[in-house]
């Protein structure tokens, strides 16, 4: 069967509009906590998830640049959590890393997070413990930094959609199915068979001929990515991962978004009144390509009957700028996973043969290294305080990897297509792919760095970076 469609014949009456929930309060209470979400069918069977404030995705967090964001999470769940802030770059304290930055949140107990939102974007949060399974359970929300209005309205859009795609791996009763599995952890994560936009499945969006759109997409999913296409529309790209780019047609290229990789496009809809088109997926290839999202464009008149010029670049967020020329150099390698060339790898100061590590569930190792507990590892770089570092990717596995910092957002130094002269927090390096990127390390602490593939995470792929 066909991953994609496992449960399409039986449950495609469920058609539904998307409507994200908002939460714009300051301060806010998330809550986590066990609950059901009508992901697949408004009438049941519902999926019994892990919710935040009561749905999966949580609510649509936005609040404005320079203001700061004071949420308190509270617990309900049967076990620890944190919530860690995915792109903003805050204090460690506030980062949501267990045991780097805080202790895990106890059942029952809540911990009060306050966030300086110093870069405008679109970001997401989602817990930072047991990752695999309390995201895969449903835990993860968008989180919008505007722009100052006048700054918005440059991009001249008649509104804003957003998209939190995700992809759950359910059983026939529409049941999310069992964690740990090593074949996921060894091979390409916890890929699913029902992919949700906003929290539900074979989603329809009502559009209007000659409107502007302004589309904020956030992968949240495992470990998916994706390849988006928008045909018959040509989008203009104008950020990744919250940072503006200048804006460029995606013409035939595409989108990628490797797992938690957000995009920023504008859509003109200069299809006629009555149309309709998919926005199709192919990132495995164009035999196993689906559609994410059926566009329908209503029979009411065109909003306006001239294009509207294109969108003008939104300014830079305040991110410093490498001094490439003065740089400190430093090297990343990534090894291991199924078809990988990785025999051994150091693990708690000990030698471990590739059985050995088989057997303590670890596949794959950053530097050849292998960690166990975090907080007592040896950092994999130490970055000055204040100096440009530039650091080489090697991704020497079979495997795509979409490798996240915590706590900085980085520059390519050697732009190439998906990367194109941007700044990001997630780098999806491509099976053999190597590359560099560069940062200033002025946000001091000792950060995660992990594949976001939380499978690849959960069973090597991670390390800290200290920074002082
Ligand atoms: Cu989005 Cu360390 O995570
Ligand atoms: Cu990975």
């Amino acid at each position: 069967m066909h991953r994609r469609t496992v449960l399409k014949g039986a449950l495609a009456a469920g058609l539904l509009p998307t409507l994200p929930r908002l939460a714009t309060a300051n301060p806010l209470t998330l809550t986590a906590a066990p609950g059901e979400a009508p992901l697949v069918v408004p009438d049941g069977p519902a999926t019994k998830a892990w919710l935040y404030n009561g749905t999966a995705p949580g609510p649509v967090i936005r609040a404005r640049q320079g203001d700061t964001l004071n949420i308190t999470v509270q617990n309900d769940l049967p076990e620890p959590t944190t919530v860690h802030w995915h792109g903003l770059r805050v204090p460690v304290s506030q980062d949501g890393m267990p045991y780097l930055s805080q202790d895990p949140i106890a059942p029952g107990a809540s911990f009060d997070y306050e966030l300086p939102l110093h870069d405008a974007g679109t970001f997401w949060y989602h817990p930072h413990v047991n990752s695999s399974e309390q995201v895969g359970r449903g835990l993860h929300g968008l989180l919008i930094v505007e722009e100052p209005p006048e700054i918005a309205a440059r991009l001249q859009a008649d509104r804003e959609i957003t998209w939190a795609l995700d992809d759950w791996r359910l059983d026939q009763q529409a049941q999310i199915a069992p964690f740990g599995n090593r074949h996921d952890q060894s091979h390409g994560g916890r890929t699913g068979n029902v992919l949700t936009v906003n929290g539900t499945y074979l989603t329809t969006t009502a559009l209007r001929s000659g409107e502007r759109l302004r589309l904020r997409i956030c992968n949240t999913s495992n470990a998916q990515h994706f390849h988006l296409n928008f045909a018959p529309f040509d989008p203009w790209l104008i950020a990744l991962d919250g940072h503006p780019v200048t804006p460029q047609k995606l013409g035939d290229s595409g989108v990628w978004l490797g797992a938690g990789q957000r995009a920023d496009l504008i859509l003109d809809v200069d299809t006629a009144p009555g149309t309709t088109a998919q926005v199709i997926d192919d990132a495995y290839g164009p035999d196993r390509a689906f559609e994410v999202m059926t566009w329908e464009v209503s029979d009411e008149s065109p909003l306006r009957d001239a294009a509207l010029d294109p969108p003008e670049a939104l300014p830079p967020n305040p991110v410093a700028q490498p001094d490439l020329a003065n740089a400190e150099t430093h090297k990343l390698t990534f090894d291991g996973g199924a078809m990988g060339g990785m025999s051994e790898a150091m693990m708690e100061g000990r030698m471990l043969s590739m059985q050995e590590l088989v057997e303590a569930g670890r596949f794959w190792s950053i530097n050849g290294t292998v960690p166990t507990h975090l907080h007592e590892t040896e950092p994999l770089l130490k970055l000055a305080l204040g100096k440009t570092h530039r650091i080489t990717l090697e991704n020497r596995t079979r495997w795509p990897h979409p490798i996240h910092l915590h706590g900085h957002s980085f520059h390519f130094t050697d732009p190439r297509a998906g990367n194109i002269a941007t700044i990001r927090d997630t780098a999806l390096l491509m099976p053999d792919e190597t590359t560099e990127i560069a940062l200033v390390a002025d946000n001091p602490g000792t950060w995660m760095l992990h594949c976001h593939i939380l499978e690849h995470q959960a069973s090597g792929m991670m390390g800290v970076v200290e920074v002082a």
